[in-house]
């Protein structure tokens, strides 16, 4: 291949709807997939329906402080259990959902689930000989958590080994306690951008020095040799006396408890597969959950972690790193939507990656060991 070019996919993955019906059947429906925090539900009863590339999910802490999960259906004809909006957009309210934090609750004929997702009651059907309420659970949603994340497999019996996919950010980021941070700031984006080539674009640092003038001030590593010798291993340095991801590279925030020397003035990244971005400073984790809508629609949900002591303090403020980072990201988006709207080209079939690009293979690599290529 030319000069170590690689092929990139092809234009048709990231733009057509069968190459979106694709990722869904081998990846989003097959995978471990990052649902958010664990903290958004900390009491039982606490819930949150979700959309997992268009299926839709209960998220449910037990009475037993477990998380359980399962899809949105009932088992006797169908119906979705939990659909606010829809009765909204009707102007009624049905009796119906996670219901005094104890049940779950069809609104049609009126099943009823404990939040572990089996049967606990179906009206009129109780004395029915041969009825077997074992038989009628809700569908399972595998769940679980790491680092406070939570992740989701909607094939929950082929599901692979979770631990041992997340074995090597586990290792490289054990001294960070994400476990114990807690959110700050949320941004919402929504970018016209299929959810791979966001996933690129975090992968590489070719673009840094033209796309991210302030980030590389503060990290100049980000623009030397295009990104190909960054040790994300043992972190990226700052610039003599920045240390962590801020307008000026510093902070009056304590570094999180626990960190090696390194650890306290370098950046570490992880992309965890196939849709959990996280980069962490001493100080606080800027974490991207990618949600995909359709080949050409990707949902971010970007949370700012910080730790429970800072934020505790009256003076915390988060918007030195939030509003760098907010910068960072808007110029990442929209470089995606420019790829996004030029491979549309009648004359584009497929890019190039090239070698200093190396880490955006990943992709490609991913998606074959998913099977789907
Ligand atoms: S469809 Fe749910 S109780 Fe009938
Ligand atoms: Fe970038």
């Amino acid at each position: 291949m030319n000069g170590g070019m690689e092929r990139s996919l092809e234009s048709t993955a990231y733009l057509t709807a069968q190459g979106y019906v694709r990722d869904k059947a081998a990846i989003f429906h097959r995978q471990w997939f990052c649902a958010g925090r664990e903290e958004d539900m900390p009491l039982p009863g606490d819930h949150k329906v979700l959309d997992v590339a268009g299926e839709s999910v209960i998220v449910v802490r037990g009475k037993d402080q477990v998380l359980h999960a399962h899809y949105n259906v009932c088992r006797h004809r169908g119906a979705r259990i939990c659909d606010a909006a829809n009765d909204a957009r009707w102007g009624v309210t049905l009796d119906a959902g996670v219901v005094g934090k104890t049940m779950i609750r069809c609104p049609y004929h009126g099943w009823s689930y404990a939040l572990d997702g089996h049967l606990l009651a179906a009206p009129q059907l109780q004395d029915t000989p041969g009825f077997d309420k074992s038989k009628f659970a809700l569908h399972p949603v595998g769940v679980e958590t790491w680092g406070g994340f939570v992740f989701l497999n909607l094939s929950p019996e082929t599901a692979p080994d979770f631990a041992a996919g997340l074995a090597d950010p586990s290792r490289r980021l054990a001294n960070y306690p994400l476990a114990d941070l807690v959110t700050a700031k949320t941004i919402r984006y929504e970018l016209k951008a299929n959810w791979k080539l966001i996933l690129e674009n975090y992968n590489e640092c070719y673009h840094c020095p033209g796309v991210h003038p302030e980030l590389t001030a503060i990290v100049p590593a980000f623009r030397e040799r295009g990104g190909i010798d960054l040790d994300w291993e043992a972190g990226i340095p700052h610039r003599e006396g920045a240390f962590t991801y801020t307008w000026d590279g510093t902070t009056s925030r304590a570094p999180f408890p626990g960190l090696s020397a390194e650890e306290k003035v370098r950046h570490k990244g992880e992309l965890i597969y196939p849709n959990l971005m996280l980069s962490v400073s001493c100080d606080h984790a800027a974490a991207f959950v990618l949600w995909p809508e359709a080949a050409d629609r990707t949902v971010i949900e970007c949370r700012f972690l910080f730790h429970p002591d800072e934020v505790a303090k009256p003076d915390f403020d988060p918007a030195d790193a939030v509003d760098f980072w907010d910068l960072v990201n808007r110029q990442d988006w929209a470089v995606c939507e420019r790829v996004q709207s030029g491979i549309a080209a009648r004359v584009h079939s497929h890019g190039y990656y090239a070698p200093i690009e190396d880490l955006s293979l990943d992709i490609r690599r991913y998606i074959e060991d998913c099977g789907e290529v």
